[in-house]
């Protein structure tokens, strides 16, 4: 067999890009960061002043589509960062404004019909690991291998903040349990592509794992599916 489709899905903070990251630079695949491109275009729609007091301005960001330009490039360390209209905008992208904002923009129909069409054609060569929340239900439904990740929301909530406290937030884990929990049911229950497990999806609840152990759990996966093993 030749090179495939690996499609990861699953919920917020749960450790889906760090292993779909690690996959592609082992295998020589592209990695596709899909939350990522929701993430570019609420930055996007915050300063553009798209959020309003009385929501979101969809009339113009549905104009604005077209001017939104997002894609991946490598750093000077070698990390992929986003790039949107020609800015790293990694950083920012990141942060708790973006955070508390995207799930309102990616529950928009033309906003997934984009990015959906954009991630569609990253991955026409196949070759690529792509994560997000719909990748094995809509964007790709026949990749060869689809893994959907969990883990409890506490226990997502507690690597959530270790991270931004790495970068230096001084965040608490009440705030970023809200964020992990709100998001949940958000994704959960929006009426365009929820986040769901699609049926041939392999289930990893990575609560008790290592990451060293998650990363062993999907090259294994990867070896089967793509006929190595
Ligand atoms: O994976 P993440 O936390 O960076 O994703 C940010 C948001 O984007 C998340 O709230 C759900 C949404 N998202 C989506 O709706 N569909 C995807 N394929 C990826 C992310």
């Amino acid at each position: 067999m030749g090179r495939i489709i690996v499609a990861i899905d699953g919920h917020s903070s749960c450790g889906k890009s760090t292993m779909a990251k690690t996959l592609a630079r082992r295998i020589g695949y592209t990695y596709v960061d899909t939350g990522a491109m929701y993430r570019a275009v609420t930055l996007f729609a915050i300063r553009n002043g798209l959020f309003t007091a009385d929501g979101i301005d969809t009339s113009t960001l549905a104009q604005e589509m077209e001017n939104i330009h997002i894609s991946f490039r490598y750093d000077a360390e070698g990390r992929q960062v986003t790039v949107l209209n020609g800015e790293d905008v990694e950083k920012d992208i990141r942060g708790m404004e973006v955070s508390g904002k995207v799930s309102p923009i990616s529950a928009i129909d033309f906003v997934r019909a984009r990015l959906v069409e954009r991630q569609r054609s990253l991955g026409a060569e196949k070759g690529v690991v792509m994560d997000g929340r719909d990748i094995g239900t809509v964007v790709y439904p026949d990749a060869e291998l689809k893994i959907f990740v969990t883990a409890t929301d506490r226990v997502r909530a507690q690597r959530r903040l270790d991270e931004l406290k790495a970068k230096g937030s001084d965040v608490t884990f009440s705030e970023v349990l809200k964020n992990v929990q709100e998001r949940d049911y958000i994704d959960s229950h929006r009426e365009i592509s929820p986040l769901k497990q699609a049926s041939d999806a392999i289930v990893l609840d990575n609560s008790n794992m290592s990451i060293e152990e998650q990363d062993e759990w999907l090259y294994d996966r990867f070896l089967k599916a793509s006929g190595q093993a």
